[in-house]
């Protein structure tokens, strides 16, 4: 990726603040289970001081600044200033004092070596310019011993909740073919890929591990349509080049392809992560 395209990626960011900001709620329910599956990983706990690297609209740090209570603190960071904004915001709507924000970018962090206990990564290291020099900086910052560990997501095929509105799209409207290393919510779908990188930027014990669990929330397929189209920036996009008579079509296809993932006001989606850990060595 070179700096133009990098701009880009991080101004494409900045205008979907706002919808992370608006879906805040139901983001942080419909993806806590990968918020728990980090803490378990890099065993988070009471005292330490954790780094959380693109943090977008607040997790998984707002969740952890409880786990490591007023002994431990979080330092949250983004490049991107609207997520700094909405996710700081938020913070101080719930007093939480333990918590401090930085913007800066994953592959250049303003940290010392060894300032933290561990880091994490909730769903952003697919979107860095270059994960195996965010990886690098990730190891770099934590102690001798500690943990980094980054949640991903596992393949399309097993993310339906992705997928069920791609797949109608892509019948009626030609998508162009996707680079599989280009920053994209599944570029380490691909399991051995990401803890890869891990080893190859000096971490030891790295394990993958597959997390399965249910995307749920009470929301309808109309609730569910507006958040994803509203959410994907190739939705959006593609959504942007359709004929007004395509989009209802279009609408009721992926309604109709969902349609078993909705029952009795209630969304249920099955979903599959990777968690991939490693720790710095001792010495
Ligand atoms: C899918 S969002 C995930 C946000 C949050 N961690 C969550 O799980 O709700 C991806 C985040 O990665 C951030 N990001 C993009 N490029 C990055 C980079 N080079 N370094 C760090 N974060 C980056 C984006 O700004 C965005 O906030």
């Amino acid at each position: 990726m070179n700096p133009q395209e990098q701009n880009k990626a991080l101004e494409a960011w900045q205008t979907f603040a706002r919808y992370w900001d608006k879906y805040r709620v139901l983001i942080a329910q419909m993806f806590a289970p990968l918020t728990s599956g980090l803490i378990e990983e890099a065993q988070i706990g009471i005292g330490q001081k954790v780094f959380d690297i693109g943090g977008g609209s607040g997790e998984p740090s707002l969740t952890i600044s409880s786990i490591v209570g007023p002994t431990g603190s979080v330092m949250y960071t983004d490049p991107v200033a609207g997520m700094v904004e909405t996710a700081q915001a938020e913070a101080g709507r719930r007093g939480l004092t333990n918590i401090q924000f930085k913007q800066c970018s994953a592959d250049d962090l303003p940290f010392a070596d060894g300032a933290f206990d561990v880091a994490v990564s909730r769903l952003s290291v697919m979107f860095f310019a270059d994960p195996l020099a965010g990886v690098r900086e990730a190891l770099r910052v934590v102690r001798n011993d500690g943990y980094v560990s980054f949640a991903v997501w596992a393949p399309k095929e097993a993310n339906p909740f992705f997928s069920t509105v791609n797949d109608v799209v892509d019948r009626f409207v030609e998508s162009p073919k996707e680079d599989p290393d280009a920053p994209d919510a599944f570029r380490f779908a691909v399991s051995g890929k990401l803890a890869a990188i891990l080893e190859n930027a000096g971490a030891e014990n790295v394990v993958e591990r597959r997390l399965n669990f249910q995307i749920e929330e009470k929301i309808s397929f109309e609730q569910f349509w507006q958040l994803r189209t509203e959410m994907s920036e190739s939705l959006r996009k593609t959504m942007a080049g359709l004929t007004p008579a395509q989009l209802p079509t279009i609408k009721q296809a992926a309604a109709d392809a969902a349609r078993r993932y909705f029952v009795s006001g209630k969304m249920s989606f099955p979903a599959e992560a990777l968690i991939i850990s490693g720790r710095k060595s001792a010495i």
